[in-house]
């Protein structure tokens, strides 16, 4: 068995409704182990460091925009296939794309405000982890 981890961010949308713990309870529910976790709030300027791959992308701005707006939860995961499992748990990007019982389909409320993030590869994990956690302690 592989263990490996996933990176996410509970984004604005979802922290401001109320839905930090029925998130966190459906990621535990899965299987995942919260191994480092942080409430914090991205300036501009990390919002744009961290989305730096899709600047040429026509919603960068407004991505850049929205995930400054408020509080965020980031979070180290650990569970065997981690990042493709939470890929599926997540949901597609567009929640109304997205399949029933998924996170996004359950809280997103647009493409936009979709309500969480999830790493797209190992290698993503491992630079997006480390750009909030590096410096401390995981678990
Ligand atoms: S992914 O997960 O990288 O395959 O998704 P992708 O569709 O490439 O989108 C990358 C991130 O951009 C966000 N996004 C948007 N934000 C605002 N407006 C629009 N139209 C839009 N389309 C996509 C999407 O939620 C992804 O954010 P993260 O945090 O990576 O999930």
């Amino acid at each position: 068995m592989v263990t490996n981890r996933t990176f996410t961010m509970l984004k604005p949308d979802a922290v401001e409704a109320g839905h930090i713990g029925a998130i966190l309870e459906k990621i535990n529910g899965a299987g995942f182990r919260i191994v480092s976790m942080e409430m914090t709030q991205l300036s501009r300027k990390d919002a744009q460091k961290f989305y730096e791959v899709h600047s040429e992308r026509p919603f960068y701005g407004e991505l850049v925009d929205y995930m400054s707006s408020g509080p965020i939860v980031a979070a180290i995961l650990e569970k065997d296939n981690a990042v493709a499992d939470f890929r599926t748990l997540i949901g597609a990007t567009n929640p109304a794309e997205a399949a029933e019982g998924t996170i996004r389909k359950l809280y997103a409320t647009s493409i936009a405000a979709n309500a969480i993030h999830g790493s797209d590869s190992d290698e993503n994990a491992e630079i997006e982890g480390s750009f909030f956690f590096a410096k401390r302690a995981q678990y």
